[in-house]
């Protein structure tokens, strides 16, 4: 029989199959498939509008932008709210809160021990220390943990993705201290938009919405033992805050601003005049596996499977 009715088609696409391949793809693409068909079907989507989509998906694909689809679109938030309901299933304590990653990490800043400074001369912001502990769900310190930081320019850019940044700034690793602390220096980064004229921007002026993201810093904290926490600090008082574009704002990763400290005690970080301090301790759960207190970022892992 070679023709179909688009149930006889589906059932088709479904049922190709000369070799065993991947069960569990197979499962997955499966249901896709037929959720997109059935789309199709009852949206009555024309054909002048599915290659309009097949478009724009091999120009987001070229542009490298689909992990700030993904995030625009809630998949990366709704991908941390599964892991918090499985924790609270599970009961595990559920630590500092996970946050989105984002598409911009990038492995193999330059790594100090105890502190570190993450921007350069001049100041291109109000001067940031941030300092704390790694700590435990019981509060006991964890040594020697590993606190990968990264942040957006002042433009709202973040390096190796923009021309004008050398590698790695912004970007910097710190290796916390026995008794868990770590603090380092940089600038309160602003918030940022999607790039303009792209295919992101396409999405969302079609969709009436906007692509901003309020101002943050993302950390990837990674201990022997422990399970590797990927979460990001908010500053308050952002437009955005309440309505981030990537909807990553959570309880309790809003950071408290202490303005006006001395600088006694912070000249190693070439802190000379009073500065912004936040103080932010981060929770880890203690890892129920090897793969759990693996220290790579998401797209990191997941390459190396
Ligand atoms: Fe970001």
């Amino acid at each position: 029989m070679a023709e179909f009715t688009p149930e006889q088609l589906l059932e088709l696409v479904n049922t190709s199959q000369v070799a065993q391949g991947n069960e569990r793809v197979r499962k997955i693409a499966h249901r896709v498939v037929s959720d997109l068909f059935h789309a199709i079907e009852e949206l009555d989507v024309t054909a002048d509008e599915f290659w309009a989509g097949v478009s724009w998906l091999s120009r987001l694909g070229a542009s490298g932008q689909i992990g700030l689809i993904t995030a625009g679109l809630g998949f990366d938030r709704l991908i941390d709210i599964r892991e918090d309901e499985a924790d609270q299933n599970a009961g595990r304590a559920a630590g500092t809160p996970r946050a989105i990653e984002g598409p911009l990490y990038i492995a193999g800043a330059p790594q100090s021990d105890s502190q570190a400074r993450v921007d350069e001369d001049p100041p291109r912001g109000e001067v940031l220390v941030m300092e704390g502990r790694i700590l435990d769900t019981d509060g006991n310190p964890v040594p020697h943990a590993l606190v990968d930081v990264w942040h957006a320019n002042e433009k709202g850019r973040y390096s190796h993705f923009d021309p004008d940044q050398e590698a790695f700034h912004l970007r910097r690793k710190i290796r916390a201290g026995a008794d868990g602390s770590y603090r380092f220096r940089s600038f309160i980064p602003p918030g940022y938009a999607i790039p303009p004229n792209s295919p992101t921007s396409e999405l969302f002026t079609a969709l009436g919405r906007h692509g901003n993201r309020p101002a943050h810093i993302h950390f990837l904290v990674a201990a022997e033992g422990m399970r590797t926490l990927t979460t990001q600090v908010n500053i308050p008082g952002d437009t955005f805050l309440d309505d981030d574009f990537a909807f990553a704002t959570r309880d309790g990763l809003i950071v408290n601003l202490q303005p006006g400290v001395s600088p006694n005690g912070y000249e190693s970080l070439d802190v000379n005049a009073p500065f912004t301090r936040a103080r932010f301790d981060f929770v880890l759960q203690k890892a129920t596996s090897p793969d759990e207190a693996r220290p790579e970022a998401r797209m990191d892992r997941v390459a190396a499977a």
